[in-house]
């Protein structure tokens, strides 16, 4: 045991409740980050600010996820979730017509759809097929001279793969291309240091890997990206918000930074509770993390080896997500048997996805094997 996982698992109730294997999905809430949310509403409940201090809260948040990070704070925006981050990218960037962004075939969605709206503008968007192993010889071949954006998921959602981000970053430095990745599934469960990762733009939401519920996104932005421009200005994007709340053109001067992506109010419940998740994340080290899940990783593979279950994603380390297994089995008829003896999986495109989180245990994966093995 990389960790005290005993001490972790008390704080998700959920874990006495049912046998949760669904973080993938989404993150099960913490007592600690009940308590964050706890704290906002008792504050607004009896003292209904002052927002200042919240506003306060916000930049030390900023400053925690920044160190997360390892960047710096002026490269953090909040956004409201990863489709935004994306969305808010594909129309920052100073397209001409005839420019090209390549992507994965059958990556998220919401990624996807961000680049494809903007095909009415003249930009080509490039399917690269999607295999075990995506790295920077992926795309070596299908880029140009106009390719202006590679944006893929670092880690995928319905398979479990874990790109080479390290290598692709290289290559789009090599080729002036603009790196952006979602981390969606990755935060909180492999570390990411982005500066040595290489990449210009990460967005993510969350309600996964940092264990805070729906409606928070964090977008980093590279101080070394000049060229991108907000799609959208509010009082919060500008350097000098006017203090008489009176808009006016010689006002405009953006924020320095990711920043200047910030519009309006802020989802503040969620950022105090966020700050409490990156504490208990920190305390365990995600590095720590990682390994503990890539153990459970293993014991569920000798589990499907030995019942002669299929994987679909990747099955080494070098390619497989730490947390999740997509397993090859007819969803339409196990989700119902799942549900009926109290496991939370998810349906996927090829089979059920299995994703676990710090709180799970051998005996979790053990008991899912028992499970399936009582219906084979
Ligand atoms: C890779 C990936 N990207 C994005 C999302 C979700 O997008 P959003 O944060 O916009 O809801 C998910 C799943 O929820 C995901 O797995």
């Amino acid at each position: 045991m990389r960790y005290n996982v005993d001490a972790v698992r008390e704080k998700f109730p959920v874990t006495g409740n049912c046998l949760y294997l669904d973080s993938g999905h989404q993150s099960p809430l913490s007592v600690d980050v009940k308590a964050g949310i706890e704290q906002f509403l008792d504050e607004s409940l009896n003292h209904a600010g002052p927002k200042s201090a919240w506003m306060a809260r916000l930049e030390e948040v900023r400053a925690q996820v920044a160190r997360f990070f390892g960047v710096s704070a002026s490269e953090i925006a909040f956004t409201k979730n990863t489709s935004e981050g994306c969305n808010l990218i594909a129309n920052a960037y100073p397209f001409r017509e005839g420019d090209n962004v390549l992507m994965l075939e059958g990556d998220h969605p919401n990624n996807t759809y961000a680049f494809l709206n903007i095909e009415k503008k003249g930009v080509e968007v490039r399917f690269v097929p999607m295999t075990e192993r995506v790295n920077a010889e992926t795309f070596r071949s299908v880029a140009d001279e106009r390719t202006r954006i590679i944006s893929l998921s670092h880690i995928t959602f319905h398979a479990g793969h874990k790109f080479d981000i390290e290598s692709i970053a290289g290559f789009c430095k090599e080729q002036g291309i603009l790196l952006m990745i979602d981390a969606m599934q990755s935060v909180g469960v492999t570390p990411m240091s982005l500066k040595e990762m290489g990449v210009s733009v990460m967005v993510c939401g969350s309600h996964k890997g940092l264990l805070v519920p729906q409606g928070l996104g964090i977008m980093y932005i590279s101080k070394e990206v000049t060229n991108l421009v907000p799609p959208f200005l509010a009082a919060a994007s500008l350097e000098n918000p006017p203090a008489d709340f009176i808009a006016s053109r010689d006002n405009m001067a953006l924020r320095a930074g990711a920043g200047s992506f910030e519009v309006g109010n802020y989802n503040l419940p969620t950022v105090t509770a966020l700050g409490r998740a990156i504490e208990l994340i920190e305390s365990v080290g995600v590095a720590n993390i990682e390994s503990h899940l890539y153990d459970l990783g293993d014991r569920l593979l000798s589990h499907l080896d030995r019942m002669g279950i299929d994987l679909v994603g990747p099955r080494s380390r070098d390619d497989r997500a730490p947390h999740i297994y997509v397993i090859r089995l007819d969803a339409d008829k196990w989700l119902p048997y799942f549900t009926e003896n109290n496991v939370r999986v998810s349906p996927e495109r090829d089979g059920i996805r299995v994703s676990f989180a710090l709180f799970n245990t051998e005996n979790d994966v053990d008991a899912f094997a028992s499970v399936v093995e009582k219906y084979l």
